[in-house]
């Protein structure tokens, strides 16, 4: 009798391991790629390497705090019937509504306009003779190994100041985010270096939507804004897909006299304008810009639109789109699935400039659960609460 031999217990340990692994593995990348903004793996990245913005306790806790129910909803567990999360009653420690802490609240501001002026001369802007054409690193590296290479350069929270002159551009970047982890890792790689080199004084705003909704790129946008606002008085906004990298130096992120679209020429576009007055991808607008025309409207959900009623926005404050040339304002766009485009978009975008006064920057509501300064970006974890169904 054969039995159970050793040498089948062996097969049979080794056997069980494996599927033990596998199993573990799949869980894992279905809980990354189900669409879960707050999936484990982010929770765990986020964690590990953040500390908590300003300390204070008056900020909110890390949505690890969270209850389980709230969990299960959020990864799409058994309770997760109802698609808007609201949950907040579970958030016990946690501020409703942020927007309301005084600014002194927030750690020390990233930099000052006054500290080195009797030192330094102005910056100016880099001599395009310098620049020219540059290829992105896009192989995927962990965040930790980014973070060592380029916190080091950085102030907190993804900050940069040059420290040979003084800036004369005071640029929040600001990275509407849901689900792209990898192409974070990937964005600020080539971002910072890329930024470094220009002579400007900037941060990364990373803003990351909750789930519960579809995506609403102008509405992290506007929350971008204002959140990015209470740390330091920005002169401009560069609000930047996560996706697109650039491929020209002489490309510069500065503050734009009229707005100004800056993904121009696209690898996947074929390097080619597809209409003139696209405004998407990565755009530059100055605070007084933004204001004048109330920011995004908050009424489009999922895909597509938005940027084109913000194209329209601009028009009817009399503003102009301005545009790099063709062969400097290159982006390369990293590979992703098809976004299922909004049905409504183009309903939306016809009684856009109706709601102009009334839907954007003053008529937002959302609850930001968290927000952390990591050494490469700051991060706001934001649910919007403007219905969709409205729009
Ligand atoms: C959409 C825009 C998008 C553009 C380019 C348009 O149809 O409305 O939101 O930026 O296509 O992809
Ligand atoms: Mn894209």
């Amino acid at each position: 009798m054969i039995g159970f031999t050793r040498a089948n217990l062996i097969r049979f340990v080794a056997g069980a391991i494996c599927l033990l692994l596998v199993v573990n593995f799949l869980g894992f990348r279905t809980d990354g790629a189900s669409g879960t903004s707050l999936s484990k793996l982010s929770i765990r990245r986020v964690h590990k390497y953040a500390h908590i913005y300003g300390n204070s306790s008056k900020l909110p806790a890390a949505p690890l705090a969270m209850s389980k129910e709230r969990e299960q909803l959020l990864e799409g567990g058994p309770n997760s019937t109802s698609t808007t999360v609201i949950a907040t009653a579970n958030f016990t420690s946690i501020p409703q509504d942020l927007s309301h802490i005084p600014l002194s609240t927030y750690k020390a501001l990233p930099m000052g306009r006054k500290t080195s002026s009797a030192l330094h001369a102005n910056c100016t802007d880099p001599d395009p003779r310098d620049g020219g054409p540059i290829t992105p690193n896009t192989t995927l590296e962990s965040l930790d190994i980014i973070e060592a290479e380029l916190g080091p350069l950085l102030r907190p929270g993804g900050a940069f100041q040059p420290d040979k002159c003084n800036a004369q551009h005071h640029v929040a970047i600001v990275v509407p985010f849901r689900d792209r982890y990898a192409h974070l890792s990937v964005f600020l790689r080539n971002i910072h270096p890329f930024l470094m080199k220009q002579r400007i004084a900037y941060r990364i705003f990373i803003v990351e939507q909750t789930n519960g909704k579809p995506f609403n790129r102008a509405a992290m946008m506007n929350i971008g804004f204002l959140e990015a606002l209470k740390v330091f008085q920005w002169d401009c906004f560069i609000f930047h897909d996560v996706d697109l990298l650039p491929l020209d130096d002489r490309n510069l992120y500065n503050c734009p006299r009229q707005p100004r679209h800056m993904s121009v020429a696209i690898d996947t576009l074929n390097f080619k304008l597809p209409y003139r007055s696209i405004f998407g991808g990565v755009s530059a607008m100055t605070r007084e810009h933004f204001q004048a025309v109330n920011g995004f409207s908050n009424s489009f959900f999922g895909w597509g639109g938005e940027d084109d009623d913000m194209s329209n926005r601009l028009k009817h404050a009399n503003l102009f789109i301005s545009r790099y040339p063709v062969n400097i304002a290159r982006y390369k766009m990293l590979k992703h699935q098809k976004e299922k485009a909004n049905p409504k978009r183009y309903e939306n975008l016809q009684n856009g400039m109706s709601k102009i006064e009334s839907d954007g920057i003053n008529s937002i509501k959302y609850v930001i659960y968290s927000i952390k300064e990591f050494p490469t970006f700051t991060w706001y974890l934001a649910e919007l609460k403007n219905s969709e169904r409205k729009s």
